[in-house]
C-alpha cells in the first residue's frame, strides 16, 4: 500500500509529484521521496515521516525539472527511515526506481548482486530492482528502447507483486509495469502521468488507462505505449473518469468500506507476501521471540480484532498445540489473570492505539509475560511497548467497520500458528507444506468470494426489514458468526446476535420464528454434519436460513432458503473466505436502510478512552 506518481511534460515536475502524493497519502505515510531530472541528472530527495516533512525540505531545495517520479510509503520490508524511502537509485544515480509490492525472491537476487560488487544503501527488496536494471541496461546496445528492454529482462527474473516505475537520466520516459499492485496512466497534451490511483491525476486529466496485470508501458511526453511483459503491444481502453475527488479517493466506490472490502485480495497478498516458504515448510516472520520459552498464550484484543484472535486460538491450538486463552482486553485487565514468564501475551490491534488493549498488555507484562503485537499501524503505541511485532500490512483502513484489517489479521495468525507449530515440532513438514500451499491460494479465493456480491445484495434486499438476525457457526467458524453479527449491527443498526451453532438449543432457539433470518456457516469441515442438523432445527421451527456453504455443496440447498457459496479451502482457513459475504451482507443492508456506512453512529475508528 504505497502511493506512486510520475510525470513527464512541461510543468514543474516537483509540484505535480507533491500535489499527486498529497492525494495519495491515505495509501501510506511513513516516508516519502521524489527523483526529478535537473540539468541532465536525477536529483533524489527522500525523508522518513509524513509527506509534509519532505515538503518542508523542498521549500529550501527547489528541484526545477519537467520529468520525475515520487512515492509515499507504507513500509513492508525495512524500517520507515530515510534510506529505505523510495526512490531507490543505482550507485551512480543514473537510474531511479519506485516499487509498490513485494519481490519475493529478492534475497537470492541481492546475494548475487553483492557478489558481483553492487553496494546497497537500504534494507528494501525494491533496491534490488534498481541494481538489476542497471546490469541489464549496461549489457544492451544503445538504442531508444534500451531502458524498457532492461526492465523487461529483469521482470523475467523476479516474482512477487509489483507496481514498478523506473526513470533513467538519459531517457525522458517513465517505464512502468504491474502485477497485482495497481497502476494507472493519465493522458494529457504534451504531458503524461503515472499514478497508483486516480486521485493523483484529477487536477490534470480525467483521461486514464488502467493497466492490467502483466502490463508494461513506456510513458513519454509524446505518448504512451502499452505492451505485455514480453513486449507484444496490447490495446488498453482510454477511460474518461467522471468521479469527484472524494469518489476517486474511494477508488470509484461509494464508500471506503466497500473499497476496503474489495482491496482484501491485495491486502492478503501483502500480509502473506514474501513470508511463505513452502520449500522450507515454514514462514519467515522476522520475530525474535523464543517459542521454546512459552507454554501458554493469552490473546487480548477488542472488537473485530478480538474475533481474529479467536480464529487464531483454533489455528494455534490445532497446529502448535499450545493452550490459548482469548479475552476482550477490557475484561483481561481486571480479572487478575494467571500469568507467568512462560506466558506469551499477544495483543491484536489494527490501530495499535486501543487503550484497553494497551492496558491489558501492560498488565500481562507487569506479571512477567513475554509480549507480541499483531498490528497494522507502524510505530503505534502498542508496537513501542511489546517485545516483538508481527505487522499485518493491511495499509490505512478508513471505514470505521473494520474489514481488510480483519482479513490481514487472519492471515497473520495463520502464519504465526505455522511458525509456532514448526518450532515446537507439532506440525509435520508435509502438513506444513500443504497448509502453506492453501494459504498461498487465499488471495485468489477471496477474489472469487467477492463475486457473490450481487447474490448477497439480493439476499440483503429480502431481509433488510428484519428487526433481528441470528448468526451461527461451529468451531473455527463460531468467530466468523460473531464477526458477521458485529458488522451487521455496527453499520445497519439491526440487532444481531451470534452463537456457537451447538449452543443454539440452550436458549436462542426460543427466538426462532418465520421473521428471523438465521445465517449459518456450514462450510466443509469435520463438523459439517453437526451444523447441518442445526440448520434442520432452525427450519423445523419456521426460521429463514441463509447458509454460507462450500461451493459444490448441494445438500445445503435442501435445507436453506438461501445459500451463498464460498470457494473450497482448508477447513482452518474457511473463516477467511466466509467473512467476505458477511461483510457484503452488512454493507448492502446498511445501504438499503440509508445508514452512514463509513461513519456509523456512536462508533469510533480508534478507541483511546476506556
Ligand atoms: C473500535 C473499532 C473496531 C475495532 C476495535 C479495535 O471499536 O470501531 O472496528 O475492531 O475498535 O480496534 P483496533 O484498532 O485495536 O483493532
Amino acid at each position: 500500500m504505497c502511493g506512486i506518481v510520475g510525470y513527464v511534460g512541461f510543468r514543474n515536475a516537483t509540484d505535480v509529484l507533491m500535489e499527486g502524493l498529497k492525494r495519495l497519502e491515505y495509501r501510506g505515510y511513513d516516508s516519502a521521496g521524489v527523483a526529478v531530472k535537473v540539468g541532465g541528472r536525477l536529483e533524489v530527495l527522500k525523508k522518513a515521516g509524513k509527506l509534509s516533512v519532505l515538503g518542508d525540505v523542498l521549500k529550501d531545495e527547489k528541484l526545477p525539472g519537467h520529468f520525475g517520479i515520487g512515492h509515499t510509503r507504507w513500509a513492508t520490508h525495512g524500517a520507515p527511515n530515510d534510506p529505505n524511502a523510495h526512490p531507490h537509485t543505482t550507485e551512480d544515480g543514473r537510474i531511479a526506481v519506485i516499487h509498490n509490492g513485494i519481490i519475493e525472491n529478492y534475497l537470492p537476487l541481492k546475494e548475487g548482486l553483492l557478489a558481483r560488487g553492487h553496494h546497497f544503501t537500504s534494507e528494501t527488496d525494491s533496491e534490488v530492482l534498481a541494481h538489476l536494471i542497471e546490469e541489464k541496461y549496461d549489457a544492451l546496445p544503445g538504442s531508444p528502447g534500451r531502458l524498457v528492454e532492461a526492465v523487461r529482462q529483469v521482470l523475467q527474473e523476479v516474482y512477487g507483486a509489483y507496481a514498478l516505475v523506473v526513470a533513467h537520466q538519459d531517457h525522458e520516459e517513465i517505464v512502468v509495469a504491474r502485477t497485482v499492485s495497481p497502476l494507472v496512466i493519465g493522458l494529457g497534451e504534451g504531458e503524461n502521468f503515472v499514478a497508483s490511483d486516480v486521485p493523483a491525476l484529477l487536477p490534470y486529466t480525467r483521461r486514464v488507462i488502467f493497466l492490467h496485470d502483466g502490463d508494461m508501458a513506456v510513458v513519454s511526453r509524446a505518448g504512451v505505449e502499452v505492451t505485455d511483459l514480453r513486449g507484444n503491444p496490447v490495446e488498453r481502453e482510454v477511460v474518461e473518469v467522471d468521479w469527484s475527488l472524494e469518489a476517486a479517493e474511494k477508488g470509484g466506490h461509494p464508500h471506503y468500506m466497500l473499497k476496503e472490502i474489495y482491496e482484501q485480495p491485495r491486502v492478503l497478498e501483502n500480509t502473506l507476501g514474501g513470508r511463505l516458504h513452502e520449500e522450507h515448510a515454514n514462514v519467515e516472520l522476522d520475530l525474535n521471540l523464543d517459542p521454546a520459552r512459552y507454554d501458554r498464550i493469552h490473546v487480548i484484543a477488542c472488537g473485530t480484532a478480538y474475533y481474529a484472535g479467536w480464529v487464531g486460538k483454533y489455528l494455534i491450538e490445532s497446529l502448535a498445540r499450545i493452550p490459548v486463552e482469548i479475552d476482550v482486553a477490557s475484561e483481561y485487565r481486571y480479572r487478575d489473570p494467571v500469568v507467568d514468564e512462560r506466558t506469551l501475551a499477544v495483543a491484536i490491534s489494527q490501530s495499535g492505539e486501543t487503550i484497553d488493549t494497551l492496558e491489558a498488555l501492560r498488565e500481562a507484562k507487569r506479571k512477567g509475560a513475554g509480549t507480541l503485537g499483531v498490528i497494522n499501524a507502524k510505530g503505534s503505541s502498542i508496537t513501542r511497548e511489546v517485545d516483538d511485532t508481527l505487522y499485518i500490512h493491511a495499509g490505512p483502513e478508513i471505514g470505521v467497520a473494520s474489514t481488510k484489517a480483519y482479513m490481514a489479521m487472519l492471515g497473520a495468525m495463520a502464519m504465526l500458528a505455522v511458525w509456532l507449530g514448526r518450532a515446537r515440532g507439532t506440525l509435520a513438514e508435509a502438513d506444513a507444506k500443504e497448509f502453506l500451499g492453501e494459504l498461498r491460494k487465499l488471495p485468489r479465493l477471496v477474489e472469487q468470494a467477492l463475486e457473490q456480491r450481487a447474490h448477497v445484495a439480493h439476499i440483503a434486499e429480502k431481509y433488510h426489514q428484519a428487526a433481528d438476525y441470528l448468526f451461527l457457526g461451529r468451531h473455527i467458524q463460531a468467530p466468523t458468526a460473531y464477526e458477521g453479527a458485529l458488522k451487521l449491527k455496527e453499520i445497519s443498526y439491526i440487532h444481531a446476535e451470534a452463537y456457537p451453532a451447538g449452543e443454539m438449543k440452550h436458549g436462542p432457539i426460543a427466538l426462532i420464528d418465520e421473521r428471523l433470518p438465521v445465517v449459518v456457516l456450514t462450510t466443509d469441515s469435520p463438523f459439517y454434519e453437526k451444523t447441518l442438523s442445526n440448520i434442520q432445527e432452525v427450519r423445523a421451527r419456521g426460521g429463514r436460513v441463509i447458509a454460507v456453504a462450500t461451493e459444490g455443496d448441494l445438500e445445503a440447498r435442501r435445507f436453506a432458503q438461501d445459500v451463498i457459496y464460498v470457494p473450497r479451502t482448508h477447513h482452518l482457513l474457511a473463516p477467511v473466505v466466509s467473512v467476505v459475504p458477511l461483510q457484503l451482507l452488512a454493507y448492502e443492508t446498511a445501504v438499503l436502510l440509508g445508514r452512514d456506512v463509513d461513519q456509523p453512529r456512536n462508533l469510533a475508528k480508534s478507541v483511546t478512552v476506556e
